[in-house]
């Protein structure tokens, strides 16, 4: 390691309890009060001074001098997901229905660590924490940026635990890693009747079922297969008795895409299908499509200073590369839209494991990732604002169209 951030024995125990607490006490996102609370205590712990009720519930805490070079921020999510836990881990959720199942509790934990690590250090310019609410689908990175979290800032860095790659591990990839999302809602609209005469009806659920069997066709006939993209029907819903022939149905499902003009097609494909049901079945159908997440596009050079920042804590051997973008969202995005960023991955599989997915009831991860996430995080911080100028010759930056 030719970091001179590493996190000392006490402060890797220190970053596992916060972990743990929060951990147990699990909230959705613009929820985190407990949390948000948690971390004020932290902070104070370590004569950090921040602000809160950011985007309602997020914080914003710095250190270093605003006279300095530039200002380099840093970022973590705070919420959980709506899921019953079943790890069994004498840390688990306190909280029924409620579970940190994508290891944001993890984030907040080395982002803490981070700053704990930077706390004493001589800093050319600052270092803006940025704690983060409901980054699980509600773009809580809009509000913050809405909040003003942005202001004086340079560049941005973040991390992602995950379980494809070990501890001592971090993915680093210049370029799109994650992929646009957007959510649809289909309604079917039919004639009800009875079970014995469809002659007198128009059975929506059969109209529903084609329309879910020809979706597939989507992908795998109209788009390019070189661009990654997927189609999910994940809820389809119709019908409450076996002898009645069901008037509506609903389907609602997410498309993923990794290019521009493929989302544009996807979106027009699955337009035209749920229109063609009409002619087909006599059915009434709407369709209703729910912008999501813009894609994570890491900007080169901000990438080139992770990497930098990554080889310094695991070496050359602990940097992998993304072969290719997840397929995930992240509202990270929002930021790289307005300024220079780079979000990596740390790896946390735990090996005795077998790689429970995150967003699974049964999703935990290796707690040695939160050394390896709190040293990358500082070192990112203080590489970025040595070699600040490159990044400065970036702003302003164009909103994306
Ligand atoms: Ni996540």
């Amino acid at each position: 390691m030719n970091t001179t951030f590493i996190p000392s024995h006490k402060l890797n125990q220190w970053m596992r309890d916060i972990r743990r607490t929060l951990h147990q006490y699990p909230e959705l996102g613009f929820e985190e009060f407990q949390t948000a609370q948690l971390i004020t205590e932290k902070l104070d712990e370590l004569s950090i001074p921040y602000r809160t009720n950011i985007a309602k519930t997020g914080l914003l805490a710095n250190i270093g001098s605003e006279d300095g070079v530039g200002t380099i921020a840093l970022r973590a999510d705070l919420d959980a997901l709506p899921i019953i836990e079943k790890t069994g881990l004498p840390f688990a959720s306190k909280r029924p229905g409620l579970m940190h199942a994508c290891g944001h509790d993890g984030h907040v934990a080395m982002l803490l660590g981070a700053a704990a690590l930077l706390q004493d250090k001589k800093l050319p310019g600052r270092v803006v924490f940025l704690f983060q609410p409901a980054e699980e689908g509600e773009g809580g990175a809009k509000e913050m940026i809405t909040a003003g979290a942005l202001e004086g800032v340079d560049a941005i860095f973040a991390g992602h635990i995950d379980r494809h790659y070990q501890v001592g591990e971090i993915g680093v990839e210049a370029g799109l890693i994650c992929a646009y999302t957007d959510t649809f809602r289909i309604t079917i609209r039919g004639k009800g009747g009875h079970a014995a005469k469809p002659h007198e009806t128009v059975d929506c659920l059969v109209t529903a079922s084609l329309l879910v069997m020809s979706i597939q066709t989507l992908v795998s006939r109209e788009i390019n297969p070189a661009y990654p993209t997927v189609v999910t029907v994940g809820r389809l819903q119709g019908g409450r008795a076996a002898n009645v022939i069901a008037d509506t149905a609903l389907l609602e499902g997410t498309i993923r895409s990794t290019h521009p003009e493929i989302r544009k097609k996807v979106i027009k494909g699955l337009t035209r299908m749920v229109g063609a049901m009409e002619e087909l079945y006599n059915a009434k159908t709407t369709i209703e499509l729910t912008e999501g997440y813009p894609p994570v596009i890491n900007d080169p050079t901000a990438t080139a200073i992770a990497k930098a920042a990554a080889t310094m804590v695991v070496g050359n051997k602990g940097v992998a590369s993304l072969p290719h973008p997840s397929l995930g969202g992240e509202d990270f995005s929002f930021y790289l839209n307005k300024i220079p960023g780079c979000l990596v991955r740390f790896g946390g599989k735990r090996m005795d494991m077998q790689g429970e997915p995150a967003h699974s009831p049964r999703f935990d991860f290796d707690e040695g990732v939160l050394a390896v996430g709190a040293s990358f995080l500082a070192q990112v911080a203080l590489t970025a604002l040595e070699r600040i100028n490159e990044l400065k010759d970036l702003l302003p930056r164009s909103e994306p169209t």
